[in-house]
């Protein structure tokens, strides 16, 4: 009986050592557990944090002694290198991100009926980018033809990637072989400094150029309307210009191989018109400012505002009473769509009438941007034209046309365009004019007018 008692005893001491040691080993693989689960979070918010410490800086000499403190202070190293190289690919997505339009304005949509394939050629200009804001916005399909002398891609960039947007890096000079309904045919050089950098060029593009354009109409049975100018009257005689008048342009002085240029442009168009039955616009375009002319257009309206701005002296050639009128170039850009919408074949005058001398769009512009620059008289430039007016009764009474921007508002506008061109400082800051339609734009210049 003892003897069982005893060995009772026994047993039930090992059962009891056996319980202790293995609530030993659970309590012990638990705290393992622990420590590893908590290694790894604070190594988790390390790499959120941007801290690259290293495992073997963290973890001290024990576990990088052993060869699987190693192994995993390698792998981590790996992971962190690899989100850091993430981190910054999405650093540079979204820079990249910023520099693609988000969207496009919103185009109209037209069905296939009503909607046309357009061709502007020097579209990526001052004035033909404006044009294709507007028939883009229309819903029409618009190709721009250009060989960026004086036209800028960042012009038309805000639709570069639309599907009804083509942009083709072409010189007119040579033929061009595609199917359109119309053609506005802008291309050219439009400032002194620019046409008479290489007059040569400047002849070709408006003669070579026309006639491939004309030739183009032609082929494919399209609409043509051509861009001439104001200079084709030289320094005008009769005052206002209507275009009954022919004319008194200086054939060899430094303005001709744009001023005869233009003119045989003309003569090109109703020649084409008369022998090949092609369906031609001739817009006589007066002078035009307005937001994206190039900074070295060298007109009056450029040179004073970018002299104001700079606080430097305003330069008047000559005396200062020769007159000019300016259009803002929304309503150029009215016109141009109303003539070609019209059955109207022969030239328009597209200007505004409201005279000014240059004496005074030096004060006005002074008075805009403020600022303590002063107006001083310099030498008078060869063949410049002492009086500049158009009479616009034609397009008034055929286009129902006559323009609508005040001088104020458009230069307020102009002066703000080019304050933000002065301060850009790198190809990230985008153009960031807007088009929006002409009923829009119209309400906005209806919101801003004065009282
Ligand atoms: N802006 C004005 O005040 C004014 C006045 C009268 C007439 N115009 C006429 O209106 C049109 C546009 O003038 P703008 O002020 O926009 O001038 P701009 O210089 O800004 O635009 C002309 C465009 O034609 C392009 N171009 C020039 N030669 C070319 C060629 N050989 N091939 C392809 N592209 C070519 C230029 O790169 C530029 O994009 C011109 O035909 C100009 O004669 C303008």
């Amino acid at each position: 009986m003892n003897f069982v008692r005893r060995n009772y005893k026994q047993l039930t001491l090992f059962v009891g050592v056996c319980i202790v040691v293995l609530c030993f080993m659970i309590n012990w693989s638990q705290t393992e557990d622990i420590y590893d689960y908590n290694r790894d979070r604070t190594r988790r918010e390390d790499f959120r944090d941007g801290n690259h410490r290293s495992e073997v800086q963290k973890s001290g000499p024990d576990v990088t002694n052993s060869i699987g403190g190693a192994q995993k202070t390698e792998g981590s190293q790996q992971l962190a290198d690899a989100q850091h190289r993430i981190r910054e690919l999405e650093a540079k997505l979204r820079r990249l991100e910023l520099r693609v339009p988000q969207r496009f304005p919103d185009v109209k949509f037209l069905n296939y009926k009503s909607r046309k394939r357009i061709l502007v050629t020097g579209g990526a200009g001052f004035v033909g980018s404006h044009l294709v804001d507007q028939l883009m916005l229309a819903g029409h399909e618009v190709i721009v033809v250009d060989n960026f002398f004086t036209g800028r891609k960042r012009n038309v960039e805000h639709w570069i990637g639309h599907e009804n947007f083509e942009l083709i890096h072409h010189d007119i000079v040579n033929p061009l072989f595609i199917e359109v309904d119309e053609i506005y045919h802008l291309a050219s050089p439009a400032s002194p400094p620019h046409y008479m950098y290489n007059p040569v060029k400047t002849i070709k593009t408006n003669t070579v150029g026309t006639i491939n354009m004309l030739g183009l109409a032609k082929r494919v049975g399209a609409k043509v309307l051509i861009a001439s100018t104001s200079e084709v009257y030289g320094d005008p005689e009769v005052h206002p210009q209507p275009e009954t008048y022919w004319g008194h342009v200086n054939p060899i002085g430094p303005r001709a191989c744009y001023d005869e240029g233009k003119r045989v442009a003309e003569t090109l168009s109703y020649a084409y018109a008369k022998q090949e039955r092609v369906n031609v616009r001739v817009a006589r375009i007066f002078n035009t400012y307005g937001p994206r002319m190039h900074m070295n257009d060298g007109r009056v309206v450029s040179n004073f505002i970018l002299q104001a701005l700079r606080n430097e002296t305003i330069t008047v050639y000559g005396h200062g009473k020769q007159t000019r009128s300016f259009q803002y170039v929304s309503d150029l850009v009215d016109g141009l769509i109303a003539l070609m919408a019209s059955n109207y074949t022969q030239p328009v005058n597209l200007g505004n009438p409201t005279e000014h001398t240059i004496e005074e769009f030096a004060v006005i512009i002074k008075e805009l941007v403020g600022g303590p620059s002063h107006i001083q008289q310099v030498a008078a430039v060869e063949d410049d034209p002492q009086r500049r007016k158009p009479d616009i009764s034609r397009a008034k009474r055929n286009l129902g046309w006559e323009p609508k921007v005040p001088l104020n508002v458009g230069l307020r506008k102009t002066v703000k365009y080019f304050s933000r061109e002065l301060q850009r400082t790198s190809h990230a800051e985008r153009n960031v004019y807007t088009p929006a339609l002409a009923i829009d734009a119209n309400k906005e210049l209806a919101d801003t007018h004065e009282p």
